[in-house]
């Protein structure tokens, strides 16, 4: 994976027919997906639950671009090994979910992985000052994370200091929550690289009629990239 401040559009697969993501992924992707986005919960750090890691494992072979793997369980460390094993490209940890993100952030990168780091709507920016140097990428959640479909909680604020405090290192800003054509340009402007889109990407689609998908991707993809141009 190079790095670039390019705008990576990545479809979250929370939001896909569970009893089909091999089909699902190979949809997004032949559409225009950059990356792939997998929610990952434990019913305990978010009110609900999805899948673990032999579940991600299996939808590795399918991926063919980026696999972005967002943790939101609690504790990480002890399963950071299943999910470099799974074959995660990039493995984000909320800041919220224990004391040692430091450690944490050393460990994804020690087994092989692109760090992540993810913050709450209630969390500052400043949460990660120290941790700047430790990761690959900054998650900021435009909503309380859990479910897909939630309205868009408005984060240019923390996105714009996020930006700042990175200077010239090479660490994505990725917005993810509610983010749709109209939601869209305003974290691009702010700073955001990687857009995670879930409900947005996948209404009115299916693996039997993909071009929807190929049209909401774009759709945001134009939104985002006409901000870029315009900032
Ligand atoms: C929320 C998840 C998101 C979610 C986004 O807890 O982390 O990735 O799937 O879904 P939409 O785009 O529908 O808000
Ligand atoms: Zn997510």
């Amino acid at each position: 994976m190079t790095f670039d401040r390019s705008i990576k559009i990545a479809p979250s697969i929370l939001s896909a027919d569970f009893a089909n993501f091999g089909e699902e992924i190979r949809a997004i992707e032949a559409q225009g997906a950059d990356w792939v986005h997998v929610d990952v919960m434990d019913g305990h750090f978010v009110p609900n639950l999805t899948f673990g890691p032999p579940a991600v494992k299996a939808f590795r072979p399918h991926v063919k671009t980026v696999m972005d793997v967002h943790l939101m369980i609690a504790p990480v460390d002890p399963y950071i090994d299943a999910y470099a094993e799974a074959g995660a490209d990039i493995l984000t940890a909320h800041i919220e979910a224990g004391p040692h993100t430091h450690r944490t952030l050393q460990a994804i990168r020690g087994a092989g992985m692109k760090a992540g780091v993810a913050l709450n709507p209630g969390t500052p920016a400043d949460a990660v000052e120290h941790l700047l140097d430790l990761t690959d990428l900054i998650c900021v959640m435009t909503v309380n994370p859990g479910f897909g479909g939630q309205k868009f909680i408005d984060m240019t604020a923390k996105v714009r200091r996020l930006r700042e405090m990175i200077g010239d290192r090479p660490v994505h800003i990725e917005i993810d929550g509610g983010v749709d054509p109209t939601t869209a340009p305003l974290v691009v402007e702010a700073g955001a690289d990687a857009l995670v889109a879930g409900s947005a990407v996948f209404k009115g689609g299916s693996v039997g009629n993909p071009d929807v998908y190929g049209d909401n991707i774009r759709a945001i993809r134009a939104a985002a990239e006409g901000a870029r141009k315009a900032a």
